[in-house]
Formats: structure tokens, sequence, C-alpha cells
């Protein structure tokens, strides 16, 4: 069992707005991968996003960061930049597969900016806003998911 960490990157959410039902779907698919340890809704900001990543990999040691939403071509969306500030690695086929499998589904998959990687011993995947955005991208990715956790230990 890995231990998971959910930031969903919202404004409205952050304000109570919005309830995260994507934040809730993620924890439901990834039951048997882990347990959440942490999960945190946040403004569409750079800065919150970062910290919010730095904190879960270095100070608690979470095995898999989930982030939500913020990967689209708004001006407000700014979860890939975030993440490529704070990994040392690139993961590229997780955001690779997650295209090209959903762009069967919707069009609408190319604007996902959505990237992967690695933090020390984190690692870090950025999935799409919409519930039905995340349900598919983590169907997509969750059967390599155990085999790429397992190795980074
Ligand atoms: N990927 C899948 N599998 N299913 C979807 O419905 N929605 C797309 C895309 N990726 C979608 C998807 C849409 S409409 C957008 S705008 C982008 O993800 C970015 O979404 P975000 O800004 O909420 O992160």
């Amino acid at each position: 069992m890995y231990s998971i960490g959910i930031i969903t990157a919202s404004d409205k959410g952050s304000r109570g707005e919005r309830e995260d039902v994507s934040g809730q779907v993620i924890k439901e698919i990834l039951t048997d991968l882990g347990e959440v340890k942490h999960y945190i809704v946040v403004p569409d900001e750079r800065m919150a996003l970062e910290e919010q990543m730095k904190f879960m990999a270095d100070r608690i040691h979470i095995d898999l960061i989930l982030t939500t939403g913020g990967t689209g071509l708004g001006p407000r969306d700014v979860t890939p930049e975030a993440t490529l500030a704070v990994i040392d690695r690139l993961v590229p086929g997780i955001p690779e597969v997650m295209r090209a499998k959903s762009l069967e589904k919707t069009s609408r998959a190319m604007l996902s900016r959505a990237v992967a990687g690695i933090r020390g011993s984190t690692l870090i995947i950025n999935l799409p806003g919409s519930p039905k955005g995340v349900r598919e991208c983590l169907e997509f990715i969750l059967p390599a998911l155990d085999h790429g956790l397992a190795i980074m230990k």
C-alpha cells in the first residue's frame, strides 16, 4: 500500500463555492493502490500548488501525488508550471498515454497540458479537472502505477 496525496486546483473549490467531486473520484479509484494521507483544495495559484507539492513530498514523504485541474489553456491554469518547477525528472510516458487514449473519447483531450514527474521519491501526476477526465485518465494509467511506484523505492 502506498501513501497518496490529492491536490485539487480550483479557485471556486478553494472558496467553498464548488464541491470537489474530482478529489473524491480519485480517492475512490485508488483505494486498492494506497491510502489517502493528505488531501487539499487550493486556488489556481502557482505558489500554493508548489508549496503543497513540496510539503507532501519532502515533509510527509507521500509516495504518489495526484493533482486535478488547472491543466488547460485558461489564464489561471498553472498546475503544469507548478509541477515542472518542483520535479527533478520528467515521466513523459504517463501524460502521453493519458492524452493518446483520451483522444479516443474527446478531441478536447489535446487541451490538457498535464505533466508527470518525480521529486525525490515521490511521483507527481497531473490529471484534468473534470470528474469524467479524472476517471478516464486514471483508468488508462492505473495498470502501470503499482510497478512504477515499486521501482522508485
Ligand atoms: N481527458 C479525458 N480523458 N476526458 C475529458 O473529459 N477533458 C479535457 C482535457 N482532458 C477531458 C480530458 C478538457 S475539456 C480540458 S479543457 C483539459 O483536459 C484541461 O482540463 P483542466 O483545465 O480542467 O485541467
